[in-house]
């Protein structure tokens, strides 16, 4: 498993290098725009609570791997919660209807992230308990990177609008550790993990397929945050309420 953590650290570093982390890290961008992606991406955030409670994990288990997995899905199931406070925090709740947010969520905006949550479930029930961890340890490298940044943009808010953020905080980031986590000594089980050289290949193309999908999210979070920021000079422009309706 040694060398699969070694691809998946070498894979985290070229993912910070990511055009949203870079926008994200602009300053010169008013801190709430550039977490403005935030409400494309509810899909996946919320449904990641569901991943981690009905997908990940397997109840009663006398298996090492799935009770490292369990412990950690008890985690991650309930960050969502954090998520839709922050969404009222950072003043994003736009004046849409129900029918108008189901639209939007299950709309073109949103594809991806609802993408992305299905192919997760794919590599997991298809995969053996082996590519379930490792499917795990993608996607904590990929948060870790998000909260790292995400944090920072927290703490700006704090210190210009006076208001604590969740989800994209420090606290946030102290559970995002980058690997599994409710485990002792996780990094150092994991590196002792015997791996077959068959394992470890296919290891080595799941690995590279989480990071292809997490990167495609990303990107369409991206695209998202900009038009929003253009709508949003618009309404300064033209005073318009919602421009995305007007
Ligand atoms: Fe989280």
């Amino acid at each position: 498993m040694k060398e699969v953590l070694e691809l998946i650290e070498k894979k985290k570093q070229e993912f910070a290098q990511l055009p949203l982390f870079k926008y994200m890290q602009d300053t010169s961008i008013e801190p709430r725009l550039r977490l403005a992606w935030a409400p494309c991406a509810a899909p996946f955030i919320m449904s990641f609570g569901d991943l981690n409670k009905f997908v990940l994990r397997e109840e009663p288990t006398n298996e090492i791997i799935q009770t490292i997995i369990n412990r950690h899905t008890y985690e991650d199931e309930r960050h969502w919660i954090w998520f839709v406070k922050d969404i009222e925090t950072l003043e994003l709740d736009e004046l849409l209807t129900f029918s108008d947010t189901l639209r939007f969520l299950w709309g073109k905006e949103a594809e991806i992230p609802r993408w992305l949550t299905y192919e997760l479930c794919r590599y997991i029930f298809q995969g053996n308990i082996i590519q379930k961890l490792v499917v795990v340890e993608a996607i904590e490298a990929t948060g870790n990177v998000m909260f790292s940044i995400a944090a920072k943009i927290g703490q700006e808010i704090k210190s210009i609008h006076k208001k604590n953020c969740l989800y994209f905080s420090d606290f946030h980031l102290a559970v995002e550790t980058g690997h599994a986590t409710g485990s002792e000594h996780i990094e150092k089980v994991l590196t002792q993990i015997e791996l077959t050289e068959k394992e470890k290949l296919e290891a080595f193309v799941l690995v590279e397929e989480v990071f292809e999908i997490f990167t495609k999210m990303l990107d369409s979070f991206l695209v998202y945050a900009i038009q929003y920021r253009k709508e949003q000079s618009l309404k300064v422009v033209h005073n318009c309420p919602t421009p995305m309706y007007c």
